[in-house]
């Protein structure tokens, strides 16, 4: 046996214990083989959908697909593995989650860690994209925030698709349908967060995936509540409900039973795994999708990874193939495929099965300034330098009561939107200020939210605190791309966010800096000078230069597949998720969305949740 082979063994182990299947568990007298949820590598193979990246649409998607009672045959095709195999226990544990971002991270099984091209709005500065390689996808890698755009985004993702089906009331239901809300336990939480929420957006219960306010909130958070009173920023009932103006506590993506992350995997996947004839195939990485005469998708080639030479095999799908590999691959694999830019495809002499000039195009992203600051409050500052005494006790804390430090998500007690206010407003050119009165009223343009660490400088002692109060524009202008260097789905795809480069962005977001530290002075959390920037950073002139070298993302791409109505040439799909030019194929992923609403993966779930609807009743 192989060590390759020990080791995919052991990650089985691995996931059995974790995920709470067992290898041979029997039911009735009937024997449950936790193999029997995986493909056969190499066997070519039928099934009625497959589904192409196990990341967190894909995962829902291909569980709704699977646990119809019609009992039709689903494959999920995934290029990484198990990240409890994969990546120890930096994904499991919520109050790791900081382990996804960090700059000295090394090379990562879970992580594809893409460069983008050099950013013009950041001084030229080349940027890691994170996003998850692993069955759970992003949502294996995310900060596990989980809040719902509102009423006026949704009306115009309606408008631009020109389908109704999308307005908040008729997609409301598909948010709800996913998720499970378990209430704060005030015995792990500080009660005096009183955390105030519309119970109606969350009930009845839904799931398999579990959100919740997880177990742990730092005290600051109390401050920085206070303070958003001290700037003109109300309370708002809970962030799930419709309207983002105002603060709030945040919902996570978190199963406050064991204070663990609950990605797209260890809910909708697992709960397939457990329930339906699902196949998945893992360390598979679908390679181009193939099309017959009448540009129907009839199935892919697939690659298996880390085999020498390389192994190639093809599955077949009898009903559809949909494609949910993200934002940056789920349009190069159409690229590959023969579905994108003619120009591109020609230069790559990649066969053209369907011109569709938006594959690629039409990038939102949303560009995010992090201000570092020395804190009195207690933050995650000493776990991540692995303080012994600190790491110690929050360890212990975290195994036997599922309480302390590393129980929440290090962040998002307290996040506020707004429209930024009139003295905000007054250096706006009158061509920003015309662009920003497109998108709706209760469309926040700035989001303002702490992080529970943040750099710290080399003289940092074992009893110092930082903390980052982040801005991130939620109405960015600024638009990005990505293409292929090659028909190869191994070789990365060539990314360029285009973060800051229209003017109005960059004048939102002087006066986005400027709210920041309104905010850290009014919750008085700041008492120290601030480290980064330093108080020396005053004038606009200045801060630009500041967000020019220091600026940095958020790790919320969509719309390179978009979704749009049929007299738009840049939309790749219309209403339906339905590729166009060809049948029997779909995307659906953060690529699919028509724009950016002021969120990101719960939408994927909401999406996940509609488009599997349609597809089960023949739509
Ligand atoms: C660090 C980070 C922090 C974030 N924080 C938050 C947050 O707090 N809240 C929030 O709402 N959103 C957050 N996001 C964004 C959110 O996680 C993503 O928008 C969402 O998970 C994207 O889901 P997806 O289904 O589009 O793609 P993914 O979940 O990325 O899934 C794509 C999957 O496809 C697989 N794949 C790709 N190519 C192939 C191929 N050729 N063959 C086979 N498989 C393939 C990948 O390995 C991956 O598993 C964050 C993202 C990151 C990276
Ligand atoms: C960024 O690169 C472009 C193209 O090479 C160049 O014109 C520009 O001056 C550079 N900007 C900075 C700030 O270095
Ligand atoms: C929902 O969460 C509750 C705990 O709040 C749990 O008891 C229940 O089993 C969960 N239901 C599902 C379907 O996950
Ligand atoms: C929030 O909504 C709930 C209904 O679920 C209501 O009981 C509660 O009073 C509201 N709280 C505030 C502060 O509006
Ligand atoms: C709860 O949210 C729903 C849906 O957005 C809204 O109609 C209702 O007024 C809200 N209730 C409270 C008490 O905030
Ligand atoms: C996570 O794993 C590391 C390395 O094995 C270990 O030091 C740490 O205690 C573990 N954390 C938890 C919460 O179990
Ligand atoms: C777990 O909680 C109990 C009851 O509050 C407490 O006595 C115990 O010290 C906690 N254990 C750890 C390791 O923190
Ligand atoms: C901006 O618009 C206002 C009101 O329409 C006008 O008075 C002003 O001159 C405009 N400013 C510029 C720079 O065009
Ligand atoms: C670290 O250095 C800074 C700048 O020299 C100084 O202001 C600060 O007091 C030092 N902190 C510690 C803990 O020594
Ligand atoms: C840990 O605590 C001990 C005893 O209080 C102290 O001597 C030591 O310096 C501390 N270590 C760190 C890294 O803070
Ligand atoms: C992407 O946009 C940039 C401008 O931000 C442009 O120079 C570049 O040609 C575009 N690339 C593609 C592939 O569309
Ligand atoms: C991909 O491109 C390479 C280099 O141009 C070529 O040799 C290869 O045949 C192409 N593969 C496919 C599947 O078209």
């Amino acid at each position: 046996m192989s060590f390759l082979h020990l080791l995919i063994l052991s990650g089985l182990f691995q996931t059995i214990r974790t995920a709470g299947l067992t290898g041979y568990q029997i039911n009735g007298g009937v024997n449950s083989l936790l193999g029997n949820s995986f493909g056969q590598p190499g066997v070519e193979a039928t099934y009625d959908y497959i589904v192409i990246g196990g990341g967190t649409a894909g995962n829902a998607i291909a569980a709704r697909l699977a646990l119809d009672p019609a009992g039709y045959s689903v494959a999920v095709i995934e290029t990484g593995s198990f990240y409890e195999l994969d990546n120890s226990n930096r994904t499991t544990v919520a109050g790791y989650d900081y382990y996804s971002v960090q700059a000295e991270t090394p090379p990562s099984f879970v992580n594809y860690n893409i460069p983008t091209v050099p950013q013009a709005g950041y001084n030229n500065r080349t940027i890691d994209y994170a996003q998850g390689r692993t069955f759970g996808g992003s949502s294996a890698l995310n900060y596990m925030a989980y809040h719902r755009p509102t009423i006026g985004s949704m009306q115009m993702w309606a408008d631009a698709v020109q389908d109704d089906d999308w307005t908040w009331d008729n997609v409301l239901p598909f948010y709800k349908k996913s998720v499970n809300f378990t209430a704060p336990d005030y015995t792990k939480i500080n009660p005096q967060f009183d955390i105030q929420y519309n119970e109606s957006v969350l009930t009845p219960p839904g799931g398999p995936l579990q959100i919740s306010y997880g177990n742990h909130m730092f005290d600051y958070g109390l401050a920085l509540q206070d303070g958003f009173e001290k700037i003109g920023i109300g309370a708002i009932n809970g962030t799930n409900a419709g309207n983002l103006i105002g603060y709030g506590p945040q919902t996570g993506t978190l199963n406050p039973v064991g204070a663990t992350r609950d990605s797209s995997k260890t809910s909708f996947l697992e709960t397939a795994m457990q329930n339906t004839n699902i196949k998945i195939y893992q360390t598979t990485t679908a390679k181009r999708i193939l099309f017959d005469d009448n540009k129907e998708a009839t199935g892919l080639v697939v690659e298996m990874q880390g085999i020498h030479p390389t192994a190639q095999y093809t599955l077949s799908a009898r009903r559809e193939i949909i494609v949910s590999a993200g934002a940056f691959h789920s349009p190069q694999l159409l690229m590959v495929s023969g579905i994108g830019p003619r120009a591109t495809l020609e230069d790559l002499n990649i066969p053209l099965v369907a011109e569709s000039e938006g594959v690629g195009q039409n990038m939102w992203d949303q560009p995010w300034i992090g201000l570092a600051y020395k804190t009195t409050y207690e933050t995650q500052t000493q776990v991540i330098l692995n303080n012994p005494n600190v790491t110690g006790q929050a360890v212990s804390e975290y195994l036997a009561n599922q309480s302390g430090l590393l129980a929440g998500i290090g962040g998002g007690e307290s996040v506020g939107w707004e429209k930024l206010p009139s003295r905000s407003r007054a250096s706006f050119s009158n061509t920003t200020l015309a662009l920003l009165s497109r998108f709706p009223p209760d469309w926040p343009e700035i989001e303002l939210d702490p992080l529970a660490y943040s750099p710290v400088p080399d003289n940092v002692s074992s009893t110092d605190h930082y903390i980052t109060l982040g801005a991130c524009l939620v109405a960015p202008l600024s638009r990005g791309n990505m293409t292929i260097s090659s028909n190869d789905t191994n070789d990365r795809p060539i990314i360029n966010p285009a973060w800051m480069t229209h003017p109005g962005d960059m004048e939102v977001a002087v006066q986005a800096f400027k709210r920041v530290r309104e905010w850290a002075t009014a919750s008085g959390i700041a008492t120290a000078a601030a480290y980064n920037p330093s108080a020396d950073v005053r004038t606009d002139a200045q801060i630009v230069d500041w967000i020019r070298e220091n600026g940095n993302l958020i790790y919320h791409p969509t719309s390179s597949c978009a979704m749009g109505p049929s007299s738009d040439p840049s939309a790749v799909i219309d209403s339906h998720a339905r590729v166009r030019g060809v049948t029997g194929l779909r995307v659906v992923d953060a690529s699919a969305f028509p724009f950016l609403p002021p969120r990101a993966s719960d939408g994927d779930d909401m999406l996940a949740e509609k488009i599997a609807d349609y597809i089960l009743t023949g739509q």
